[in-house]
């Protein structure tokens, strides 16, 4: 991804910087969407990941939809042009200013977590004269076998709606008068490289779907959530991920009724492997066992390594000298404040530019100004700086 060129521009700029690789963006929501469209699956992009302009502008531009946690995602989603028929809002814990929001809005749907949440919007809504269309999000109970911090769809995680509710859930649903029930919906955790929890997911879509419909609700959108894993290991590898696999698997497992659609939330997958956090190596230490390189970037800035012991992988754009082991750290006060032990890297020097590679999910939008530090800028390659 870095040649001469851009390295001698990076270098130009005050570390440390998200940089973001847009053409790898556009190619990458181009194999989503080619892929997608072969069974006409409706992506809606899971904000989360990262809400920058130029990202969602781009995603916005190529018809995706917006999937959204909180309130001031919803409102980022209409600043940035999304279609609000194509919004959708998750999460818990929504506050009643967040659900009027989406209700003024006219969103594409509010997937409930609770009965007590589906109660209060049909409240709001009776209030607004307004008819919510709703989603239920189940908890499927399937193991994502992926990092526990981020699993999701296991019965002792607080999301969903669980299995023994289901009959009560019903029977609200068919008491409520200002709530549209459009279908249901599932995300089992992130980062899932396994294609078979995926399988086991289908495999409860499809037993579930058949308990609405026996209950006489018929679920029209079917959303499968997000959690497509990317290959942190390499980068330039496998830059684009394997999203044919990712659809065939849906189509072959999914028994679709008449008119349903299905939906994914997909974040990850579409925007990690095209951002960079750039910086810049401030001094060289011995330890006891090993060499610190001490870097001007730190956790406030990519917290993934800190909080989920995350991989990412990390070179040294500047030297090309024979390789040494480093523990690369940040200057923040915090022993978790390392992005790698014992990672070998080309002889590091003070001044050297490192890159921490595929950032651009969970890293900007994760960052803090812990230690009174200042929120990482972001540049793109199309800029016209590089
Ligand atoms: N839909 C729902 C309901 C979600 O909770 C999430 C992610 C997604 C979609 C998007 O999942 P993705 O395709 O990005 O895997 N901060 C963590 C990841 C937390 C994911 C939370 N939910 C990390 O840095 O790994």
């Amino acid at each position: 991804m870095f040649d001469e060129r851009l390295i001698e521009r990076l270098g130009r700029i005050d570390t440390p910087f998200y940089f973001y690789d847009m053409e790898l963006l556009r190619s990458t929501l181009s194999a989503v969407k080619e892929e997608a469209d072969k069974y006409k699956y409706k992506v809606h992009y899971a904000f989360k990941a990262n809400a920058n302009g130029p990202i969602l502008r781009e995603i916005r531009d190529f018809g995706f939809g917006a999937d959204c946690v909180s309130g001031f995602e919803v409102r980022k989603a209409l600043e940035t042009g999304f279609d609000p028929s194509k919004i959708v809002f998750a999460g818990v814990g929504k506050a009643d200013w967040e659900i009027e929001l989406g209700i003024d809005a006219g969103i594409e749907s509010f997937n409930v977590e609770s009965i007590p949440e589906l109660e209060i919007i049909d409240e709001i809504a009776g209030e607004k004269n307004r008819i919510a269309n709703i989603a239920l999000r189940l908890n499927p109970n399937v193991n994502a076998n992926t990092h526990h911090y981020i699993t999701t769809g296991l019965e002792e995680n607080k999301f969903g709606i669980n299995q023994w509710d289901l009959e009560k859930v019903a029977k609200v649903l068919k008491r409520l008068r200002n709530v549209r029930f459009i279908g249901i919906h599932f995300h089992i955790g992130s980062q899932i490289t396994d294609l078979g929890s995926f399988k086991d997911l289908c495999l409860r879509v499809n037993d579930l779907q058949k308990w609405f419909v026996s209950n006489r609700l018929y679920p029209k959108v079917i959303n499968v959530g997000g959690g497509l894993g990317i290959d942190y290991e390499n980068p330039d590898e496998n830059s684009i991920p394997d999203f044919k696999a990712f659809f065939e698997l849906f189509d072959e497992i999914l028994e679709l009724n008449a008119d349903q659609e299905v939906h994914f939330e997909l974040g990850r997958s579409m925007v990690a492997q095209c951002g960079n956090l750039i910086s810049k190596v401030l001094y060289v230490k011995d330890g006891v066992n090993t060499k610190f390189a001490i870097v001007d970037a730190g956790m406030s800035d990519l917290i993934r390594p800190a909080l989920y012991q995350a991989y990412h992988k990390i070179e040294n754009l500047t030297s090309q000298e024979g390789e040494e082991k480093y523990d690369v750290v940040g200057p923040i006060c915090e022993s978790s404040d390392s992005f790698g032990k014992a990672v070998r890297i080309p002889k590091a020097r003070r001044g050297d530019l490192i890159a921490i590679r595929s950032a651009g999910a969970y890293g900007e939008v994760m960052a803090s100004q812990y230690n009174l530090r200042r929120l990482p800028l972001a540049y793109y390659s199309d800029d016209g700086l590089f």
